[in-house]
């Protein structure tokens, strides 16, 4: 990855972590613009804020805690929650989940009061088409079902299961693709337990810069 993508992803996790206040329970996001924001908001814990996160992932878990941030569980309602995300749509329709950990995600976005998503600009897309993969989350008993129901979405099993055990699935969606219907059609079968379809408020999609600094999405 290259420096100016790691220097945009770090500029939206300090924003992202700019926002936190003392006391506050906070959602910590799974991936690489997450873990900057961790990092950003360990300084701040480093500096004498006291708060504590409910981490997405075990990486993101050991990360935190390395940072000095103090870890709780998914028991309660949150104050703000940070995550990355692979696409962004000018309406906010959102694929997340190339991490594999889009059921906890999605759990922890929803718990929290505002959930902000860092990327830089490519991540922005004119249409999800230009990504062109949505993942699942199965039960592995159902995994070869669900495959062969959706057998026209080329879909491909990664080999490494999500940290909750679940296979994961990319499916293939073809362009000119209605994103949330297809997400709904492969929701509604069985052992499907998510997929990484969001909808955001692009006022909530956080785009850093090279340059050191990130500002709120544009809206549509
Ligand atoms: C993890 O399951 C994902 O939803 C990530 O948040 C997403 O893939 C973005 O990851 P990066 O910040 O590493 O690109």
């Amino acid at each position: 990855m290259t420096d100016d993508r790691q220097a945009a992803w770090a500029a939206a996790g300090r924003a992202a972590a700019s926002q936190v206040q003392d006391g506050m329970r906070v959602g910590l996001g799974t991936g690489r613009a997450a873990a900057q924001g961790i990092r950003a908001l360990g300084a701040r814990v480093r500096e004498g804020m006291r708060v504590t996160g409910v981490p997405t992932s075990p990486a993101s878990a050991a990360l935190a805690r390395a940072q000095g941030i103090r870890l709780g569980r998914l028991d309660g309602p949150l104050d703000l929650a940070f995550d990355g995300a692979d696409a962004i749509d000018p309406r906010g329709l959102t694929v997340k989940g190339a991490g594999g950990a889009m059921v906890r995600e999605r759990a922890v976005a929803q718990a929290a009061d505002r959930f902000l998503v860092l990327v830089d600009g490519p991540k922005l897309v004119v249409s999800l088409d230009e990504w062109g993969v949505l993942p699942l989350a199965v039960v592995p008993f159902c995994a070869r079902a669900v495959a062969r129901d959706l057998a026209d979405l080329g879909p491909v099993v990664r080999p490494r299961r999500s940290d909750d055990g679940l296979v994961l699935c990319d499916l293939h969606v073809p362009a000119g693709s209605d994103w949330e219907a297809v997400a709904a059609r492969a929701r509604a079968r069985p052992g499907v337990v998510d997929h990484g379809l969001f909808v955001l408020d692009r006022r909530d999609v956080l785009v850093g810069r090279a340059d050191g600094t990130a500002a709120a999405a544009d809206p549509a």
